[in-house]
């Protein structure tokens, strides 16, 4: 059996659909079964849990073999990992898949890769085989800025000239949905990223072909870019470091173009264009 955590998410969704696809039964661990049940699909049985309730996980990992372990934006986040790292090594599990980010690693110039290098440490100490899973940011961030592409025309962020090579989720979930099925998979770190580098004046220009109206990247301060964030209702904390990642892009170290969507996930891999067209009805003039 599979268990996938964080399996109602944005990314977690995705790889649970691309399991279906592939016929491939498994257990989601929900907080909430009520409301996880309406998006679950009828090859997905779920289990309640909690990752910051070390007590909830056993009943979770009984019979599972291999096992997701994606955890939710949070400062609790590395204490969660460590509560299922723990609980994997009680249940002999044979890999753990950790979802984790680009650039991770204990020296990371920026807060999340750090955070998921701490991760990555303790999963690679428990001597668990493992996989990390370390994606770019995704495209479905984009449609954040669906607001202000509707009412103004624009893309915000503090990001200057800088290229990085973001991915389309459904992509990540490809890549996942493999290396949850096959073997061959066990101690490697694959760094998932789109198919180009692209600075955020040709991502509006891609919007803007896409669909049919002028679409202008605006380069804002880091100033105005918290102001907008924490009106937009995200907690301080994050704020800060969603700031620390965006000083890391712009020094240009998160433009690598990797070949796993292709050779892992056995797609080819969606353009930034196609991600538009897929979601366009959510940037159409309001
Ligand atoms: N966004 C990006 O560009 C990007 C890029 C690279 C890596 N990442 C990494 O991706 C991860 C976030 O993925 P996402 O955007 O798919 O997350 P998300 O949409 O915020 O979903 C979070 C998931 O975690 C579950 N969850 C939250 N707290 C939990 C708890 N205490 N116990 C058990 N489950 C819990 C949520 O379940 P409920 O339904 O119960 O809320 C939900 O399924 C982070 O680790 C982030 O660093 C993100």
């Amino acid at each position: 059996m599979i268990l996938l955590t964080g399996g109602t998410g944005v990314a977690g969704r995705e790889i649970s659909m691309a399991l279906q696809g592939m016929g491939v039964p498994h257990r989601s661990l929900v907080r909430d079964r009520v409301k996880a049940a309406g998006s679950a699909g009828a090859l997905v049985e779920l289990v309640e849990g909690d990752l910051s309730r070390p007590e909830s996980l056993g009943a979770a990992l009984d019979g599972v073999e291999k096992a997701l372990l994606l955890t939710a934006v949070s400062p609790d986040a590395p204490q969660q990992e460590r509560n299922f790292i723990a609980a994997a090594r009680r249940a002999g599990l044979r890999h753990v898949v950790k979802f984790s980010a680009y650039g991770a690693g204990l020296k990371a110039p920026h807060f999340f890769g750090r955070q998921h290098g701490a991760g990555e440490r303790e999963l690679e100490d428990s001597g668990l085989p493992f996989t990390m899973l370390r994606p770019n940011g995704f495209f479905q961030n984009f449609l954040g800025s669906a607001g202000s592409i509707q009412a103004r025309n624009a893309i915000h962020a503090p990001a200057g000239a800088m290229k990085f090579s973001p991915v389309d989720v459904r992509d990540i979930a490809a890549v996942a949905a493999h290396v949850l099925t096959e073997d061959g998979h066990q101690w490697q770190r694959y760094t998932i990223t789109g198919p180009e580098a692209l600075s955020h004046d040709e991502i509006a220009e891609r919007f803007s072909r896409v669909l049919g109206r002028p679409i202008h990247f605006v380069d804002v301060t880091e100033d105005a870019a918290r102001e907008w964030m924490l009106a937009a209702g995200l907690p301080a904390w994050q704020v800060e470091k969603i700031l620390d990642l965006y000083r890391y892009y712009r020094t240009g170290a998160a433009a690598e173009v990797t070949y796993h969507v292709e050779c892992v996930g056995r797609k080819a891999p969606t353009t930034f264009e196609h991600f538009v067209r897929d979601h366009a009805a959510s940037f159409a003039v309001a």
